[in-house]
């Protein structure tokens, strides 16, 4: 009879709405539990919410030499001490995480028996953390085989092996966890939260969400897809206040800008790519950027510039000499500093939510943008820290190509070999609120 998840945890009793939370994947291998979590993790890290992964598969690696599917025989009795060991290793590192400064740990394993998944549920009522279950379930053989192919017969236990080779073995190590797999059951489930991933995203099943996070982890969820695609990104043609020096406005296209614009133009045909769209800013700069393309083209508000309030229009120089307190305490905390009347990089990343979740659900899209907010586009793509985003190098006149790969994103760059003025600086040096005025900037302009 199968065991029921409904318990007599006696624990800690009633959890606060932002209790740290343990997301428990679950699904037999090839399901894309780790994709699915890696992602996952970088989408809340870009939100701000502190979240790692626990790779359950790394702590079998680290504690034995793998050799075969017999590893994952169920009747390998000396094989399965090994692995409650490494996922009861794998659960204490997340305790320490959720009991610093982690707010979300994704705990990245098969966990395809209800036993596994109580152990789990009384581990996280004894620390007083909330649990949800984000099972992917696919039949598919063609999804599966190509998983294996891409993902498990390049990864890190068939380093050595035959790729045939690796594929069989695979299969039956996905045969034996079959064995004694039991899904999370609507009825004797019923008191779990989680979401069910049928067949790549093409069904749900939601259960029991218990909190603002989990909701949010399940529209994220729910938005997602895995067909090819690119995302080309720019930043709009040099501009008449690029050349000055000047922040934010919303100025034309300088003639380097123009001709930018009709190179913009050419690569993207060559480029060939299907069913493109084209998102710009409401700043006349994007739209003049977008003119040579010959695709449908969408508006966003969301993708304007950050606002730099007060000093919108100055120059660094000007900022420096009016505000001087404002221009060190932004070198001192760029992500989090907020012009007085405008917006901080974390505003802006806020503001992008809505791009990065249609971008998700989109296929080929070129984005031109402008500097602020493209490197907050790109850190989602790239898993960048919010300390580095800021200082992330997107010179004018390049297009970024980004296409989803494995576990990452592949990033190619095109200079399109157009001049313009360069309106990257770098993270300064020895910054602090009593900073002598930096004399460069009378001569060198800056950006945001
Ligand atoms: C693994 O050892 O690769 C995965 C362990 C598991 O989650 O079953």
């Amino acid at each position: 009879m199968a065991s029921a998840s409904k318990s007599t945890r006696k624990g800690c009793g009633p959890k606060h709405s932002n209790s740290p939370t343990i997301i428990v994947m679950v699904g037999l291998p090839a399901r894309g539990k780790t994709y699915i979590g890696k992602k996952l993790s970088r989408y809340l890290n870009w939100v701000g919410v502190n979240t790692k992964v626990f790779n359950v598969g790394q702590y079998r690696r680290e504690t034995v030499k793998f050799k075969s599917h017999d590893f994952f025989r169920t009747d390998n009795e000396e094989a399965m001490k090994i692995r409650k060991q490494c996922a009861m290793e794998a659960l204490k590192d997340v305790c320490k995480w959720l009991k610093g400064n982690g707010m979300i740990a994704v705990y990245d394993a098969t966990n395809t028996t209800r036993a596994r998944r109580n152990d789990i549920l009384d581990f996280a009522e004894e620390h007083c953390f909330r649990v949800f279950f984000v099972e992917s379930i696919c039949d598919d053989p063609t999804v599966v085989e190509q998983n294996v192919a891409e993902v498990k017969v390049n990864g890190p236990d068939y380093r050595d092996t035959d790729p045939d080779a690796a594929m069989e073995d695979f299969k039956l190590r996905i045969a034996h966890y079959k064995e004694s797999y039991e899904t999370i059951d609507p009825t004797i489930d019923d008191d779990l939260s989680y979401i069910k991933i049928i067949d790549v995203g093409r069904r749900f099943m939601v259960n029991r969400v218990a909190d603002h996070i989990q909701s949010r982890i399940v529209y994220y969820l729910m938005n997602i897809h895995i067909q090819p695609r690119s995302i080309y990104l720019c930043r709009h043609g040099e501009s008449e206040m690029n050349i000055k020096g000047r922040i934010g406005g919303d100025s034309s296209l300088s003639q380097n800008g123009r001709e930018f614009a009709v190179e913009l133009g050419t690569f993207i045909k060559k480029q060939d790519i299907k069913g493109l769209t084209v998102w710009t800013s409401e700043l006349k700069r994007t739209g003049e950027t977008a003119v040579h393309i010959g695709a449908p083209s969408e508006k966003w508000k969301a993708l304007n510039e950050i606002s730099a309030g007060v000093c919108e229009s100055m120059t660094y120089a000007e900022i420096q000499r009016n505000f001087p307190e404002e221009f060190a305490l932004r070198d001192q905390d760029k992500y989090h500093y907020r012009y007085p009347m405008g917006e901080s990089y974390h505003d802006l990343v806020t503001r992008l939510e809505p791009v990065i979740m249609e971008l998700e659900r989109s296929e080929n899209v070129l984005v031109i943008c402008h500097q602020a907010v493209m490197r907050c586009v790109l850190a989602y793509y790239l898993d960048e820290t919010s300390e580095r985003l800021p200082y992330l190098e997107c010179p004018l006149h390049t297009v970024m190509k980004l296409t989803p790969v494995a576990y990452g994103c592949k990033v190619e760059s095109f200079p399109l070999g157009i001049n313009a003025v360069d309106t990257h600086r770098p993270k300064p040096q020895n910054v602090s609120t009593t900073r002598e005025p930096d004399k460069a900037l009378e001569t060198t302009p800056d950006y945001p």
